[in-house]
C-alpha cells in the first residue's frame, strides 16, 4: 500500500525555525570548511571531539548551562553544567595520564548509562586515547572478543558487570588496569584485589588538564560491528567525525540551543556516541540521559517531566509504543516534543503516520551505519516526508545506488547497492587490525554499505534489505558467526547455523539450527539448556530466541553452512540456486 506524502510544515507555524530550511540550496553550495569555521579547533591547533563538545562552550553563556540531566533507574536525578562536565572529564584525563596511558591507547568502558560514563568518555578523548564503549548487556564472550582484539589497556566497569565477566579478565595480557565505578556507593565490597576505584582516583585528580593536541585524523572512538564472516570488527573513527556529528545534529535532528534532547540509544552502539554524546553537546543542547530501559509509561512520563523537545529513538521502540496504545500517550503531556527521529532499522510507514496522529508530527527516519559515523540520509524537518523512505542525502556527501561490479550509478527506481562516495567526515578509518576487510568495503571508487535500496525520481532513498547474512534485531546488528561460535562450544553441538527470522516488533529475531554430536538426542531440556548456555555467553539481545534441531545442516561442497537455504526453508520460500549444495 502506498502512503500519501506528509507535506512539509509551514515553517512559520513551527515551534523553532529549522536549521536546514533550504535543502536544495545547501546541497548545491555546502562546503565542509564552513563547519570547520563554526567549530573552534583546539586553542593551540588541532581538533578534539571532547573540546568541541564541552570545553569550547566555557567561553560563552553556555558555561553555566545544564548540559546533562540524568535520571537513574530508581528515579534519582542529577544535573551537570558544561563547566562541571569539563572539570570532571579533566579529572579523568589526569587519571589516565597518571596510569601512563598514552595517545592512541585503547580504553574500554563497560557500564550502564550514568554520568560518570560520559566523564570517562570525554576524559579519554582529552588524553588522546581511543574510547571503546561496550553494551552493558553483553556477556563474557563479546566482551572478551572486543578487549582482546583491540588490545585494550584499561577497562572501566562496575562491580556487577565485572562479576559477570570475571573469568575472561585473566585471559587478557594487554589489559593493565581495571577501574571500578561504584555509582553513589550502590555496591558494598566493590573492589577485587588489584582493582582501582574510579571515585578515589577522581577525588585525587586535578580538574585542570591540557588537552592532547589531537589532529583531525587521530583516532577517537571505536565500535565493534558484525559482519557475515568472522568475529565483529572494530570500526575506528577519528576526531574529524565531529564535523559530521555537529552538522547532522543540526540538519537531521534540528538541534538548537533551547532544546531538551533525548537519545534513547546506549553508548555501546554508535548512535549512543555520535548522537548520545557528540551531536547534542557540540550543538550546546541540554541532554536527558535515562539509565533505565524501555517502558512506554516511563518514557512518556520522562518526556512530560523534562519537557523533551527533540527525541531520537528506534523503530523497535516505536513499534512497542504503538502496541502500548494511544491511551498510554494520552495519560501524559507530550506536547513539548517538536521533532522526532528514528534510526537503525526500517521504519514502517504505519509508524510515521501513527506519529502524525499521536504526536501531531511525522517521525523522521534517517539512515547511517557504524562505518559511516554519522547520518548520511535523512528526512529533514522542513521537507515533505514520504512514509517508508529513509529520506535524502545530507549536504556535502554523495550517496547513490550503484552496480557493485562496475561502480555505475543505477537509474531511479532500480534496486541496487547503496553506496557512498568517499571521503566524508565520519568515515571509519579502519577495521582494527584488519586491513583486508576494510579495503574490501571500497570498490570502484565507492564505499559499499552492504544495504540494498533504490532511489525514487525525487532523490528519496528506500531501503530494500541487506546483501549479507547479518541480522538486525531491535536495531542491533548480530553476526551469525558470533552466535554459531558460541553454540558449538557446547559439548552436545556438532554444527550450528544462525539466521534472522522476521518478527513484527524486533524486525528480526535470532534463530539457530543445530545438529548434535553422536550420543546426544534432541529434547526440550537440551533446547532450554542451549538457550541458557548462549544467553550466558553472549547477551539476551544477541542469543538465539529459537533453536531447532536438524539431523544435519545444508552445506556447500566446500563445507560452508548455507544460511540462505535455512532461511528460505524456515520461511517456506523458494530455495533458489542449490547447485553448490553438498550431496547427502
Ligand atoms: O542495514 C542498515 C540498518 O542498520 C545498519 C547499520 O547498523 P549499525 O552499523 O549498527 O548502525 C546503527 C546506527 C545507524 C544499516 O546498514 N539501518 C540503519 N538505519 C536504517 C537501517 N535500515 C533501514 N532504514 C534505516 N533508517
Amino acid at each position: 500500500m502506498d502512503y500519501p506524502v506528509i507535506a512539509k510544515p509551514d515553517i512559520s507555524q513551527l515551534k523553532a525555525h529549522p536549521n536546514l530550511d533550504d535543502y536544495a540550496g545547501a546541497r548545491a553550495t555546502f562546503q565542509w570548511d564552513s563547519i570547520r569555521e563554526e567549530l573552534d579547533g583546539l586553542p593551540g591547533g588541532g581538533l578534539n571531539l571532547a573540546y568541541e563538545a564541552v570545553d569550547r562552550h566555557l567561553k560563552t553563556a553556555r558555561r553555566t548551562k545544564t548540559a546533562m540531566i540524568w535520571e537513574g533507574k530508581n528515579g534519582e536525578e542529577e544535573r551537570y553544567t558544561f563547566e562541571q562536565m569539563a572539570g570532571q572529564s579533566n579529572r579523568f584525563a589526569n587519571v589516565l595520564a597518571g596510569l601512563g596511558i598514552q595517545k592512541g591507547d585503547r580504553v574500554f568502558i563497560f557500564a550502564e548509562r550514568f554520568p560518570e560514563l560520559y566523564f570517562a568518555v570525554f576524559g579519554t578523548l582529552k588524553r588522546g586515547a581511543v574510547i571503546g564503549p561496550l553494551f552493558s548487556a553483553f556477556g563474557p564472550d563479546p566482551v572478551k572478543d572486543r578487549l582482546e582484539d583491540s588490545g585494550a589497556k584499561v577497562l572501566i566497569t562496575t562491580p556487577d558487570l565485572r562479576e559477570r565477566v570475571k573469568d575472561i579478565l585473566p585471559q587478557l595480557p594487554e589489559l593493565k588496569h581495571i577501574i571500578i565505578m561504584n555509582k553513589n556507593g550502590r555496591f558494598k565490597d566493590a573492589l577485587k584485589p588489584g582493582d582501582l576505584s574510579f571515585e578515589d582516583l577522581m577525588a585525587k585528580a586535578s580538574d585542570q588538564f591540557q588537552i592532547e593536541a589531537t589532529q583531525e585524523t587521530d583516532y577517537s572512538i571505536m565500535h565493534y560491528t558484525s559482519g557475515t564472516t568472522g568475529k565483529p570488527k572494530g570500526a575506528v573513527h577519528c576526531h574529524r567525525a565531529v564535523l559530521g556529528h555537529y552538522a547532522t545534529g543540526k540538519w537531521a535532528l534540528d538541534l538548537q540551543d533551547q532544546d531538551i534532547y533525548w537519545c534513547t540509544a546506549d553508548p555501546g552502539w554508535v548512535t549512543g556516541t555520535s548522537y548520545g554524546i557528540s551531536a547534542p553537546w557540540t550543538n550546546g543542547a541540554t541532554q536527558l540521559i535515562y539509565e533505565g530501559g524501555f517502558s512506554a509509561n516511563r518514557w512518556y512520563s520522562l518526556i512530560d517531566k523534562y519537557k523533551v523537545t527533540v527525541w531520537y529513538t528506534a523503530p523497535t521502540a516505536i513499534r512497542l509504543l504503538m502496541k502500548a496504545g494511544e491511551a498510554a500517550v494520552k495519560r501524559h503531556d507530550v506536547s513539548s516534543l517538536r521533532h522526532i527521529c528514528s534510526v537503525g532499522e526500517p521504519l514502517n510507514p504505519e509508524a510515521v503516520v501513527w506519529g502524525t496522529r499521536v504526536f501531531d508530527q511525522a517521525i523522521h527516519d534517517n539512515w547511517w551505519q557504524t562505518e559511516t559515523g554519522h547520518i548520511l540520509v535523512a528526512n529533514y524537518p522542513a521537507m515533505d516526508v514520504r512514509p517508508g523512505s529513509m529520506g535524502r542525502p545530507i549536504p556535502g556527501v554523495e550517496v547513490a545506488i550503484v552496480n557493485v561490479e562496475t561502480g555505475a550509478i543505477l537509474p531511479p527506481g532500480t534496486d541496487g547497492d547503496l553506496a557512498v562516495k568517499p571521503p566524508w567526515p565520519g568515515m571509519f578509518q579502519m577495521y582494527w587490525r584488519n586491513e583486508a576487510m576494510y579495503n574490501s568495503k571500497f570498490k570502484n571508487g565507492w564505499y559499499i554499505t552492504g544495504d540494498r535500496a533504490h532511489m525514487d525520481a525525487d532523490g528519496y532513498f528506500w531501503f530494500v534489505g541487506r546483501t549479507d547474512d547479518v541480522i538486525n534485531t531491535a536495531g542491533h546488528l548480530v553476526g551469525p558467526f558470533e552466535v554459531e561460535s558460541a553454540l558449538i562450544e557446547h559439548p552436545a553441538v556438532a554444527e550450528a547455523g544462525v539466521i534472522g527470522k522476521p518478527d513484527p516488533i524486533a524486525m528480526e529475531v535470532v534463530k539457530a539450527f543445530v545438529s548434535l554430536k553422536d550420543g546426544y538426542e534432541p529434547s526440550e531440556p537440551l533446547r532450554q539448556e542451549l538457550m541458557r548456555f548462549a544467553r550466558q555467553k553472549l547477551a539476551a539481545a544477541v542469543a538465539p530466541r529459537e533453536i531447532d534441531f536438524l539431523p544435519s545442516l545444508p552445506k556447500t561442497r566446500s563445507g560452508k553452512i548455507m544460511r540462505r537455504l535455512l532461511k528460505a526453508r524456515e520461511l517456506g520460500l523458494p530455495e533458489g540456486d542449490t547447485s553448490t549444495l553438498e550431496d547427502d
